[in-house]
């Protein structure tokens, strides 16, 4: 384990049990459809290879590009790095992300798509963090829900980094808290 991560909340083997569920839950739903796959960059690479190896449907795949500005922990503004490609009119569409936070990404993504006329949209997240939400909006397919904790690996990063990690772990706050000011004492001379 990587010192800066503090635990492992999710280990790998969980994640691959949990995906094959997942899996088959969307695969029940989407049964004789065709499936658009709509997955938002960066965070969701993992997952998404991950996920759509097990569903045995058949599907297009496509990606949107959307960032929370700057490199913190908390959400920010939104800015689009990628359009979507593909044709979503009258498609049945799968919205992947790694994690429903605040909300505010998917919601905007949704708000985007919708005006694309599909047929119908169900989100599927790898975790879910209920506690930050600030916008109305659930998840069809949940992996994990989480608690407020800063989470990061398979996918998930803090400043670009730990994505690569195969396990989601919770970050050791001395990563992204800048160390408490300790009184500096002045000596009479
Ligand atoms: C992260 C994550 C989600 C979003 C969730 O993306 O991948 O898309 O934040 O947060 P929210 O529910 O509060 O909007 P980020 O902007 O960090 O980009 P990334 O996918 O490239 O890591």
């Amino acid at each position: 384990m990587r010192k800066e991560v503090e635990r492992i909340l999710i280990t790998d083997d969980q994640i691959a049990r949990r995906l094959k569920t997942l899996a088959r839950a969307i695969e029940r739903d989407f049964r004789g459809r065709e499936l658009v796959v709509v997955s938002l960059l960066n965070g969701t690479v993992i997952f998404l290879a991950d996920l759509i190896r097990h569903l045995n449907l058949p599907l297009h795949l496509d990606f949107i590009g959307v960032s929370s500005y700057g490199a913190g922990t908390e959400s920010g503004d939104l800015i689009f790095t990628k359009e979507l490609r593909l044709d979503v009119r009258g498609r049945d569409v799968l919205l992947v992300d790694d994690i429903l936070d605040t909300g505010k990404t998917l919601s905007r993504v949704l708000t985007k798509l919708r005006a694309l006329k599909p047929r119908r949209i169900k989100i599927c997240v790898l975790l879910d963090k209920p506690a930050r939400r600030v916008e109305k909006i659930k998840a069809d397919y949940v992996g994990f829900e989480i608690p407020d904790l800063f989470v990061v690996g398979y996918g998930l990063d803090y400043a670009e980094r730990y994505r690569n990690l195969p396990y989601v772990g919770v970050l050791h706050p001395h990563v992204y808290q800048p160390p408490a000011k300790t009184p500096v004492r002045h000596e009479r001379t």
